[in-house]
Formats: structure tokens, sequence, C-alpha cells
């Protein structure tokens, strides 16, 4: 306890402000604000959307990660769905997609419709029969026939047969895919060898994201990079298994208390069966709960009990730390050498800068990414106001953890049962697509580094760590208000 040092203690968000320095910025657009979640991954929008499910699935992921930052896809629906979740992020963006779904010439136009919105594509590699793994042809949208009567059909008669499409060889380089591309205004390029064997596809959509997107974090292969949520008992181990088969990169062992005997046997037997698979484990919001999850061996943590919008833990239970203590807290307890992701309590975009200032390398929103388009969940028009809204809720909250039940086919109840209700369900303001806010935090945050005097967020965190009271403003009440009241 001796390291917790007493200028955070008690400290949350509204508690301070930055003391301006002299700017050497001279574009803000040139101010770098990448850092890392772990030891092989680097966050260029140090941003994790939360694993919530009125927050995180396959559409938050993708746009988060071509954004610059990370989705981590919920666990509360069954494995299967889960791991379909992940692959349909792996698979939403890459150079060449190395094992492009496929259907036979058999199957009916009625089963590639349901192919077609199950796997969210819009072209679909027909092979000669089932896992012939022979091109055959291509059904894409404007091949499907409007007229449902036609649906019991085989694909055979509508897609585009092999000897009609433009195809290449596997090895093509991206920007001589691009100009084939281009030259016959095609949108899809399939990759074929002489015996007319499927080794990939290459998609119009894919290039132009990849050159669109600049802030984008791909794995090594141009694929988006996506974690995913496991719980640390029950099906745990199965789930992990899928994920990592379904191409997560990442893992979330998320619970409530993670400073618990429960998390260390998760991590031993995570260890045991998956090796060196990334692990990010929490939550915990104290100096020894990081040293446990030090000593356990997680590669990053995961920071704050209870600040969040949608929680009810410090209600409940009287049990949390104020959430720039317990990050300042978790910092001291490991340094740089495990990245801190600070969860929940951010309301406005100072405070990702100060989670990060004192100590984060991440931090990861909830309620900030509600109520938006990538958002799970329908859009209501409040009757009385017309105003248009989302729900958000907390994991723990009833409705949360009914509708993991609900997707549980095995009818087992999830493990979140196991802890009580503290969380609650609320109505958010509908937000229009997420972009537009990463977009603003980005701008937000390159201001604040601005306002640090330096030119990197990495810089600017390490300056104000070495000496917080040099350039952090502890807060008076009045000062509070002329501050944040308007
Ligand atoms: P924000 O403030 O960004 O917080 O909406 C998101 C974080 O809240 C946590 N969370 C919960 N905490 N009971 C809790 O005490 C819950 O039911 C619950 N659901 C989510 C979680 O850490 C999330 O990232």
């Amino acid at each position: 306890m001796s390291n917790i040092d007493p200028f955070w203690t008690g400290k949350t968000f509204d508690d301070f402000l930055f003391r301006p320095q002299k700017s050497i910025t001279r574009s803000r657009r040139d101010i770098n604000l990448s850092l890392a979640l772990s030891s092989s991954i680097n966050l260029h929008l140090p941003i994790i959307s939360s694993n919530m499910d009125s927050v995180t699935s396959a559409s938050m992921a993708r746009v988060i990660a071509s954004e610059g930052g990370m989705g981590v896809i919920h666990r509360g629906m069954s494995i299967a769905r889960q791991a379909s979740e992940v692959s349909n992020v792996k698979r939403s963006q890459s150079a060449i997609i190395e094992q492009p779904l496929c259907l036979p010439v058999s199957a009916s136009v009625k089963q590639a419709r349901a192919f077609r919105s199950k796997h969210s594509i819009t072209g679909i590699l027909i092979e000669t029969a089932v896992g012939s793994g022979i091109l055959a042809g291509l059904l894409s949208n404007r091949d499907m026939p409007w007229d449902r009567t036609q649906d019991h059909q085989s694909v055979e008669h509508f897609m585009t047969p092999v000897d009609k499409l433009i195809t290449a060889h596997p090895g093509i380089c991206t920007s001589e895919a691009s100009q084939i591309l281009y030259q016959n205004r095609i949108e899809r390029l399939p990759l074929v060898d002489e015996q007319n064997r499927i080794m990939g596809l290459i998609t119009s959509k894919d290039i132009a994201s990849l050159t669109a997107r600049p802030f984008a974090n791909n794995d090594e292969k141009g694929k988006l990079i996506v974690a995913a949520a496991v719980g640390a008992h029950g099906d745990y181990l199965e789930r992990t298994a899928a994920l990592i088969e379904a191409g997560a990169d990442c893992l979330f062992v998320d619970i409530a208390h993670g400073h618990s005997v429960v998390m260390e046997t998760a991590i031993t037997e995570l260890r045991k069966h998956y090796g060196n698979v990334l692990l990010v484990a929490g939550n915990i919001a104290s100096y020894e709960g990081a040293r446990f999850m030090r000593d356990i061996g997680v590669d990053a943590i995961k920071v704050g009990i209870g600040p969040g919008k949608g929680c009810r833990t410090r209600l409940e239970t009287a049990a949390g730390v104020p959430q720039l203590q317990a990050i300042n807290e978790a910092w001291q307890a490991v340094g740089d050498e495990i990245p801190i992701i600070a969860d929940g309590g951010v309301r406005t975009d100072k405070d990702i800068f100060l989670a990060l200032i004192a100590g984060a390398s991440s931090v990861m929103l909830g309620s900030a990414l509600s109520g938006t388009d990538e958002a799970p969940g329908h859009v209501i028009v409040d009757p009385v106001t017309h105003m248009k809204k989302k729900i958000y809720r907390g994991m723990t909250s009833p409705q949360a953890v009914f509708g993991a039940m609900d997707d549980d086919h095995d009818g087992e109840s999830p493990d979140i049962m196991e802890t009580p209700a503290e969380g609650q369900e609320m109505q958010v303001p509908y937000k229009g697509s997420v972009v537009d806010i990463l977009h603003r935090i980005r701008g937000h945050l390159r201001s604040s580094v601005s306002y640090a005097g330096e030119n990197e967020l990495a810089a600017a965190r390490k300056k104000v760590l070495e000496d917080p009271a040099r350039y952090l403003i502890a807060l008076s009440e009045a000062s509070r208000i002329e501050s944040y009241e308007r």
C-alpha cells in the first residue's frame, strides 16, 4: 500500500484540470495517438468498445477497428453466435479473403438469401459440389432474382458461370488486383489455380476500405483486429477454443470482481490449454488487484469497479475505488510492464485524456458509444417527445441476463447469473454513426496533447505520470462549477 500516490486518492474525472503547456504543434493532424494495448498490439486510437450486449457485436467491432480502436464482442450469447460475430469482423476487411464462403451449385436461392444475410456478404462463390473447392460461378446481389417465387430453384440457374468470370491467380498483388477490378468494372475477383480450385477472393470494397482507412488496426494479414469476452467459469474453455478458431486476436476474461481465486484458476487453465493467447483480465480497482493480475500472468489489466453509467455495484455493495485513483494505483503496481485499460465512467472526451495520463494505455467505453447505429438493438421513437432512443444496459441488469439466457441454446443459465443484479437498463438518445463520435474523440485527444506541449500522446502521458502535481490542478467546488456547469 505504501506505493499509492496520495495525489490521486479519492480522485475521479471531474477533480482535475490540466495546466496548459507551450504548444509545439503546427498541425493537429500530425499528432500521434498510438498506445499499446499489449506487447503485440498497438492501437492507433486508444479506444476499446465495451463487451456489453448494448454496445459491441460485429458491426461496432468492425467500425471501431477501422478507426484505430478495437471492439470486444460480448459474451451474452451462445458460443456459436459469438464465434460467428468474431469471424464476421475478420472476414470484413483484408486485401485477400483466404477462405471465401461458398455454396454448392445445388443450393437453392432461398438458402443463398439466408447465407447472404447470416454472413453479411453481397456475393457468394459457387462451387461444383459441397466441399469440392472448385469454382463453378459467382452469385452476386444483381444475379439474385427479385421474384420470390423462384426461391426453390438452384443457384446454378442465376449465377455467372466460371467461363464468363474474370479470375486471377493467387499471389496477385493488391495494386494489380485493383487495376483488374477497375478496368473491368467488377466488384469481385476470385483467385483460382489452373484447376479452378478456389484460392481466395479480392473485393473492390476491401481494397477501397484498406486505402480509405488510414487509422485501421490490422493483423499481419491485413484483417481488422477484434477481441472477444469470456467468463472465468462454466463454458469459458470451450468458448475460448471457438473464439480462437474464429480468429479472435485477444480474449477479455471479464468478471465483476477479477481479484479472485476464480480468476486465478481461469488464467491458469487458459494458459495450460491455449498457451500464449493474448489475455486481458479484469476488473480490478486496486494496487493489490493489479499486482495479483501481474503475478498470474495476464497480458493487460482492465481497471474499474463501479464507475460505469449502467453500474449499480457501488450503490448496492459499497465496493469500488474512484476511477482515476484506481487507474493510478494499478499503474503504480505494474508500471508500463503490463498495459492498463481504464474501463467505465467516461462521460466527456476530456475524461479519456485524464484516464490515459493517470496511467491507462487505452480506455474502454460503454455508454459513450451506445445509442449509435453500430450498437446492437433497435431505434425506438418515444411516443410523447418523438425523440429517437436506443437501449443501454448493464450486463448484470435483469434484461441483459435474460437476453443472454434466450440466446443460450443449451438452455443453461449463463455464468453472469452468478452475480446479482448490479446493473440497470436505460434509454439513451439515438446518436447516428459511431464514426462521427470516434472522429470527435480523435480531434479532442489531439487537442489535449497539443495543450500538453507534445506531438505524441505517449510523450504527454509519460511526462504527467512522472510529475502529476506539476501538470494537474485539483479543483475546488467553485472551480468545478466554473469549469463544467453550463
Ligand atoms: P460506461 O460508463 O462507459 O461503462 O458506460 C462501461 C462499463 O461498465 C461496466 N459494466 C457494469 N458494471 N454492473 C456493473 O457494476 C453491470 O451490470 C455492468 N455492465 C457493464 C463494464 O465494465 C463496462 O465496460
